[in-house]
């Protein structure tokens, strides 16, 4: 695959780790959905070296200093139903009183084609950074309209993080939206016939929730 420079492909060796047994066919749903969220809460770490932090009065037991935080209002979630809600409370972890947004999106299994269903974004979306989750980066389809759905309400600062990713999402999603970073623990090898990633975890959504 093209290098981007706005892709990051974390390889870091514990990802590694859980990607393992999540991909596992015989992992459960309770231990999958705790290894989605453990995954989520490291990407968010690794993927917010650039945020802006405020300086604030911090009183130690010994005497008074400035030191620095991340204003937490200026932060937003919006998973991409169904299968990011699984990542919300990953990102929960590292900022508590994010407000959440959902774009709802299902794929039409025969064309591949993302089929929008829901949408409610909170009032000021449009001045928080936004981290768009969704564990599967297959097609690219999702995402592409899942960011235009947020460009469109005026958001301009935009992370998107994805679990596991095909060449063909990624290149999509980085010709279409070449501002948005994207951040992605594992880069496969491709898609099936049926638009599956290769090797992949099968279904996200189902594993999660326990369907099909
Ligand atoms: C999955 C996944 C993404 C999408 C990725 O959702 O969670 O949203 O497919 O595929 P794409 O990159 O080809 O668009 P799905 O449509 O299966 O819906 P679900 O989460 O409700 O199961
Ligand atoms: N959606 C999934 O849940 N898994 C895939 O492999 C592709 C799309």
């Amino acid at each position: 695959m093209k290098q981007y420079k706005n892709v990051f492909v974390f390889n870091h060796p514990l990802i590694k780790h859980k990607i393992a047994i999540l991909r596992d066919k015989n992992t459960g749903m309770k231990e999958f959905r705790e290894l989605i969220e453990e995954i989520t809460t490291v990407m968010t770490y690794e993927s917010m070296g650039d945020v802006e932090l405020i300086p604030v009065e911090v009183e130690t037991p010994l005497e008074v200093t400035t030191q620095y935080k991340v204003p937490e209002e200026s932060i937003a979630i919006v998973p991409i139903l169904r299968a990011g809600l699984g990542m919300v409370n990953g990102v929960h972890k590292v900022f508590p009183t994010a407000k959440v947004g959902h774009i709802g999106m299902y794929r039409n299994e025969e064309t591949l084609e993302p089929q929008p269903y829901y949408c409610k974004l909170p009032d000021g979306i449009e001045n928080k950074t936004v981290f768009l989750v969704d564990p599967m980066l297959a097609t690219g389809g999702s995402a592409c309209d899942a960011l235009a759905v947020l460009k469109k309400r005026g958001c301009k600062k935009i992370k998107f993080m994805a679990i596991i990713a095909a060449p063909e999402g990624v290149e999509k999603v980085a010709a279409a939206h070449p501002d948005v970073p994207v951040y992605i623990s594992t880069l496969d090898r491709g898609l099936n016939e049926h638009g599956y990633i290769l090797p992949g975890l099968g279904d996200a959504g189902d594993r999660l929730y326990g369907t099909k």
